[in-house]
């Protein structure tokens, strides 16, 4: 298994530790613009085999693509983060042209590869992903409500005082500030749901502060986050290359499902070597499909801006 993460920033750079650390992959690539920065990461992170004990095969290349020949799984993770008090739909103008051009050259060394997008605006990066390569639409792969599930999952656990073990939950809809859908109904404490526990102002409280968990770190942090990012993405890698199954909010391109068509934004998916193997509708409350219906409105909004 060939693993390519386009990008040797904080989010790269994190996703090729914990692809490592969780050994399943025999090689991961990581592949930079700047002169000499991937192949310093790569070779710290190497430095690590012997005291994390895996023997993943991480190697750095600056811009030459044809060493990512054989790429089973790419993420693209390029372009440049927000700052605070920024949207992700801001990145646009910079981003679509990184992403564009690192995904044709991508596939142009590995014609089967499937791909996940990171780089936001990441609903429109994965449509853009969608649009420019004309790939089968299970082999591009937009990863946001994995890490916005995970944020969701760390606030319930916060708020009931609980391992996050022992919390379920998922978010659909777009990966923006105000586009989010956590489905806070569907929430659980070992099968229990959470409104057993948990006030009607202390679930609305936690809607509200998942979707901003992008932003509150980033003004905490002067820059976006990459610890979850990048664990979010090692999860859906392994998922793919263990054939899992597994079933992760991802942004998917949808052709009618949730009523949605020509529009990447997350839903439940379950992940194999295929890529998407299926998208899974869920029943929503008419607030919930209310909320997606808006969510994939604002979506659109910054598609068109690709024009
Ligand atoms: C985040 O929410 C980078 O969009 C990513 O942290």
């Amino acid at each position: 298994m060939k693993v390519t993460i386009v990008g040797a920033g904080a989010v790269g750079a994190s996703c090729a530790e914990y692809i490592a650390i969780k050994d399943f992959a025999a090689e991961v690539v990581l592949i930079d613009i700047k002169e000499g920065f991937a192949e310093g990461k790569a070779m710290d992170l190497m430095q690590c085999s012997s005291l994390n004990g895996f023997d993943t095969k991480i190697t750095g290349v600056t811009n030459d693509y044809a060493k990512t020949a054989g790429t089973d799984i790419a993420v693209i993770t390029s372009g440049i983060p927000r700052k605070p008090g920024m949207t992700r739909e801001e990145l646009i103008g910079i981003n679509a042209g990184i992403v564009k051009s690192v995904a044709s050259s991508i596939i142009e060394h590995s014609p089967e590869a499937i791909i996940i997008v990171v780089s936001n605006p990441m609903d429109t990066m994965a449509y853009l992903a969608h649009k420019s390569l004309g790939l089968p639409k299970h082999r591009i792969i937009g990863m946001g409500g994995a890490l916005d599930s995970a944020r969701f999952k760390y606030r319930l656990a916060e708020a009931m005082d609980c391992p996050t073990s022992d919390v379920e939950g998922i978010v659909i809809g777009g990966h923006s500030d105000v586009g989010m859908v956590p489905l806070i109904n569907n929430a659980v404490r070992n099968s229990i749901p959470v409104s057993e526990f948990l006030s009607e102002e202390r679930m609305a409280q936690i809607v509200e502060d998942t979707k901003v968990g992008g932003a509150t770190l980033t003004k905490l942090l002067g820059t976006s986050a990459w610890y979850a990012p990048g664990a979010a993405v090692s999860e859906l890698v392994k998922a793919i290359a263990l054939d899992t199954k597994k079933m992760f909010a991802c942004s998917a391109l949808l052709e009618g499902e949730y009523g949605l068509n020509d529009i990447c934004i997350g839903v439940p998916c379950i992940l194999g070597k295929n890529g998407i193997e299926k998208i899974v509708e869920v029943k929503l409350s008419a607030e919930e499909a209310e909320k997606l219906k808006i969510s994939a409105e604002g979506v659109k909004k910054t598609n068109a801006l690709l024009n």
